[in-house]
């Protein structure tokens, strides 16, 4: 990293303060008859890495669905930097939110997808500066140059003249990364970033990732089945199954010495 790239400038991010940047309260989520979530609680500090762990159809993807607003809870609130995401206080009375309150608060956070979704029609700067300048209202100058900065941190540089076909699956992910960053969010969501890689790509997306989560005060949320990534990145584990987390803890403690035999049951099949 250049020696003025310094990592708060990279992400826009300043020194955690342990604050609640998360809170999933008693959150139900149901599809028809199947309840996928589950009186779910959890929360998550500024600053820190939680990965979420579990069987395929906990409902890991639908956690971070629902941060994302692309689904709504059936019960329960949910809370990102101490507002409520799909509810506003109006007149004291909790009521579900306008369109203006969701984009504003949904503003909070990125998201990286198992799938890429890079605009192809756009070449690599212009992927990273559009969000900036349509939705943040960025000067297309200051925009620019965030851009190239997080190119850095992601090893692209040289490519940002490039359209998305040009570039390997590992180095569109990169991207897309750098993109979820150029908005500044709080919280950075990954949901299975690496799972659509071929395998000789996966390393240089979880280095990025892990320089980032080492350099950088963001907050993330991790949905992963890289254990060994996991392992580096999380302070938090928290294991799912059928809707709830049935325990959580360092990661030492969850890989090492699980508390409930369906959590080991799950490693020992993945590991
Ligand atoms: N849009 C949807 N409509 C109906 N069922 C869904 C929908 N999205 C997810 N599900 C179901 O919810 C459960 C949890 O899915 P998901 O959150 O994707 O699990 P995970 O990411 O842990 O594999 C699964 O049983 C899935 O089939
Ligand atoms: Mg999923």
């Amino acid at each position: 990293m250049p020696a003025d790239t310094t990592p708060e400038k990279a992400t826009g991010n300043t020194a955690a303060d342990g604050r609640e940047l998360i809170r999933f309260d008693k959150v139900t989520k149901r599809f028809g008859d199947h309840v996928v979530l589950d009186q779910l609680e959890f929360n998550v500090s500024a600053g820190k890495h939680v990965t979420l762990i579990g069987p395929s159809g906990s409902g890991k993807t639908t956690i971070l669905r629902l941060l994302m607003t692309l689904l709504k809870p059936d019960e329960g609130t949910i809370t990102v930097d101490g507002d409520y995401l799909t509810h506003e206080e109006r007149g004291g009375r909790l009521v579900p939110a306008g369109e203006k309150h969701v984009r504003e608060v949904r503003k909070k956070i990125g998201m990286v997808f198992q799938q890429f979704n890079l605009f192809p029609n756009m070449k690599v700067l212009r992927n990273i500066t559009e969000a900036p300048v349509h939705v943040l209202g960025m000067s297309k100058d200051e925009a620019d140059q965030r851009a190239r900065e997080l190119l850095e941190l992601v090893g692209l540089t040289e490519h940002l003249d490039k359209y998305p076909t040009q570039l390997s699956g590992g180095q569109q992910q990169r991207v897309a990364i750098a993109r979820a960053l150029a908005m500044r969010p709080k919280v950075l969501l990954l949901d299975e970033v690496t799972s659509a890689l071929d395998p000789e790509l996966v390393a240089g997306v979880l280095d990025v990732l892990r320089d980032i989560a080492h350099t950088t005060d963001i907050t993330m949320l991790v949905v992963t089945h890289e254990m060994n990534f996991a392992r580096d990145i999380s302070d938090d584990v928290l294991m799912f199954n059928e809707g709830k987390v049935i325990e959580s803890g360092p990661p030492e403690k969850i890989f090492n010495d699980p508390d409930h035999e369906r959590t080991r049951e799950f490693l020992s099949a993945i590991l």
